[in-house]
């Protein structure tokens, strides 16, 4: 059975994926991480990223592969493991400017897709249950408000011992990430039309979990 969860940044995608990947036994597939390593990849080839030619132009060459230890993901790129590399603010940012790139997408989705072909995964992103995975077992889009986010994104910093901007800049911040990941031309962030709405701005991460893995149950009664 394959999941697909999308929705925009900071909803909790991450965080419950790997909580329903780990009850089903499945492989958590985090596909943001493999545009970061992109973004990672053209910031270290001082790369122009305003200039979409140039980003096409450095796509090919790149070496991203997807290795697990203890059912934990990690990015390799150009054979170095970039997992911790590629959560600085800085490839956040970029990385929703490299995903608006068609040759981009294209190379990542090949690679997504070949993960799914080989076992069972709970897959986390954008277009996973538009463009990635469309016969998807189940597909969830889970979102919350901007707010929430910006705050959920503030725990986190301050629990990783990061430096926080202030509040109404990661609100800001957020707001932009959503703009050019809801508005891109190729494969903009979009509920596909048979995905289950969840809103989890008033619920905690153990329902939201909980929700799911009922829906996943129903669909594997039914398939
Ligand atoms: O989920 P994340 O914040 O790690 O994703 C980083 C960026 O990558 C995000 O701005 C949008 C982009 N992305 C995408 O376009 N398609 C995906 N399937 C996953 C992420």
């Amino acid at each position: 059975m394959n999941i697909a969860i999308d929705g925009p940044a900071g909803a909790g995608k991450s965080t419950i994926a790997k909580m329903v990947a780990k009850d089903l036994g499945s492989i958590y597939v985090d596909t943001g991480a493999m545009y970061r390593a992109v973004a990672l990849r053209m910031l270290k080839l001082g790369v122009d990223t305003s200039d979409t030619v140039a980003i096409t132009n450095a796509t090919p060459g790149m070496d991203i592969t997807i290795r697990y230890a203890d059912g934990v993901q990690h990015v390799i790129l150009d054979g170095e493991d970039v997992s911790d590399k590629i959560r600085t603010n800085e490839v956040s940012g970029l990385a929703s400017v490299v995903a608006a790139v068609p040759a981009v997408r294209k190379k990542l989705v090949e690679l997504q897709q070949k993960l799914a072909s080989e076992t069972s995964v709970v897959m986390d992103g954008r277009d996973i249950g538009t463009v990635v995975l469309p016969n998807a077992e189940l597909k969830i889009y889970l979102t919350a408000s901007q707010e929430e986010r910006a705050r959920r994104r503030f725990r986190q910093n301050e629990e990783q011992g990061t430096p926080n901007p202030p509040m109404d800049m990661l609100i800001c911040e957020i707001a932009e990430r959503d703009r050019r990941d809801m508005t891109r031309p190729v494969s903009p962030l979009r509920k596909a039309e048979d995905a289950v709405l969840l809103d989890s701005s008033d619920m905690t991460i153990e329902e939201v979990v909980a929700r799911i893995l009922s829906l996943a149950k129903e669909r594997e009664n039914v398939g």
